[in-house]
């Protein structure tokens, strides 16, 4: 029983003591080819299921390698238009998983919460209260983008923190042609709920304005490193050269894109800590980066 507490105890002083991998270990370019990689088995599997109804496993079983099957993917009920969009989105996501996995040695897919309940999750921590009826990112096209909305953008602005970092010039040409389709994707999807912006996402009476909005503020909180994600609409004074309310795609003073480091989007994957695996990610993120997080918190 003593010993049960202390390691409460522990866990606890652990979470408070800021923790950096930089002092402990240096990271190269693989770790930050790899670290990405996590993103993009989650967007692959997302944007897979919900468009067809499978996975890595049916369509490029090498590239999961062995990895567990996500938890909770399923199709969606898209509409055509949508189901396209997503399909495209999904074998695109594959050409990424390949070309990090041609570049670097990565590892296999890790497992993915991406349940009904997790998507649920971030919405009604987005909104500080459940909401009701359950949020269901696979219930129609609107909810889907809503739910599409938290991924992309995650990863756009982890490869624009990454460029400065990286040494060699062939790691800065991958992530940079990546950033690009992924922020091609990000820009799609916001420009696809920005035409509904003031529909309300049925049954409940909010805006898909305010759900981006909500979204984009609990993306901030999570980060804890300022204003780097703005939704469809912001004070005239955030929006592009303080002149415009509407915001089809973020971006800070000068219109260029916020960036975020690894542990950053790790708070935001896991859902609170970068060293508490959980969320999308229930056994952690792959690779030398988040693991050396989790293990530097422990050890
Ligand atoms: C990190 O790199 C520096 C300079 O190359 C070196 O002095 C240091 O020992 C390295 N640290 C670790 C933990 O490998
Ligand atoms: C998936 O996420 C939901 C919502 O957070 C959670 O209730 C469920 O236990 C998770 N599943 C696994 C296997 O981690």
């Amino acid at each position: 029983m003593l010993i049960h507490i202390s390691s409460i105890a522990f866990l606890l002083t652990s979470l408070l003591i800021p923790i950096s991998y930089s002092s402990n270990i240096n990271i190269t370019d693989v770790d930050l080819l790899e670290f990405p990689l996590n993103l993009e088995y989650l967007e692959a599997e997302f944007f897979l299921f919900g468009a067809t109804g499978h996975g890595l496993d049916v369509v490029a079983p090498e590239l999961a390698q062995g990895g567990p099957p996500p938890i909770g993917a399923k199709m969606a009920l898209l509409d055509t238009f949508t189901r396209d969009v997503i399909f495209q989105f999904a074998l695109q996501e594959v050409g990424h998983i390949r070309a990090i996995k041609s570049t670097v040695k990565g590892f296999p897919r890790p497992l993915l919460n991406i349940s009904k309940e997790s998507f649920a999750q971030v919405m009604n921590n987005a909104f500080e209260k459940p909401l009701y009826p359950t949020f269901d990112p696979y219930a129609n096209s609107i909810n889907y983008l809503l739910a599409s909305y938290i991924i992309p953008y995650v990863g756009l602005t982890g490869y624009v923190g990454a460029i400065p970092e990286l040494q060699e010039s062939t790691s800065k040409k991958l992530v940079a042609s990546l950033l690009a389709v992924e922020s091609g994707q990000d820009a799609v999807i916001r420009t696809l709920l920005y035409e509904r912006r003031k529909l309300k996402v049925l049954p409940y009476p909010i805006t898909v304005e305010e759900f981006t909005n909500r979204i984009s503020m609990l993306r901030n909180k999570l980060g804890n490193k300022g204003v780097k994600d703005e939704g469809l609409e912001v004070p005239i004074s955030q929006g592009a050269e303080g002149k415009v309310s509407g915001n089809v795609l973020a971006g800070d003073k000068n219109s260029l894109s916020y960036s975020r480091t690894p542990e950053e989007i790790l708070r935001i994957v896991y859902g609170r800590y970068e060293i508490v695996p959980g969320g999308f990610f229930p056994k952690g993120a792959d690779g030398r980066i988040a693991k050396c997080l989790v293990a530097t918190s422990i050890g």
